[in-house]
């Protein structure tokens, strides 16, 4: 099984970013963490984070050609970018929403969510094991 971890806008500034909120771990420990997890069960994890809502874009489409799933934080542009939605709605690969805080917990222009509705299903709020519980939604 091959598995696409898409991070979104500022993940790369994991560990130094409002770590009350989204922990101390760095973008890198936590995919240390489910590449530990993923590689004796013989899963293949593919890493990308961008910035850009383009390169986000591009990356959906073209993991059609390869990857079975997608575990997709796509940080702030969850609340605003009907592209991305329109990207995860046009493929047919399933995709996973996960966030590492409780949205719901949170202002309130992070109750809403783009995309959740193209999304298989949606894991927020358990740090660096929503992208855990992600891959293992994957799984038999
Ligand atoms: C986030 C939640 C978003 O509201 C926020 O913009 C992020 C991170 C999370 O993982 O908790 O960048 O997706």
């Amino acid at each position: 099984m091959k598995i696409l971890i898409l991070n979104g806008p500022n993940l790369n500034m994991l560990g130094k970013r409002e770590p009350d909120i989204y922990g101390k771990d760095t973008l890198e420990d936590i995919n240390k963490r489910l590449q530990k997890y993923a590689s004796p069960k013989g899963i293949e994890l593919t890493f990308v984070q961008s910035n850009h809502e383009g390169v986000l874009i591009d990356t959906l489409q073209n993991c059609q050609q390869w990857a079975d799933g997608v575990v997709l934080n796509p940080g702030g542009f969850t609340h605003t970018s009907v592209a991305l939605r329109d990207a995860i709605s046009s493929i047919t690969v399933p995709v996973v929403e996960v966030h590492l805080s409780n949205v719901y917990a949170r202002e309130s222009f992070r109750h809403t969510s783009l995309i959740s509705a193209v999304c298989r299903g949606k894991i927020s709020g358990f740090g660096a094991r929503s992208y855990l519980l992600g891959i293992q939604s994957f799984e038999d």
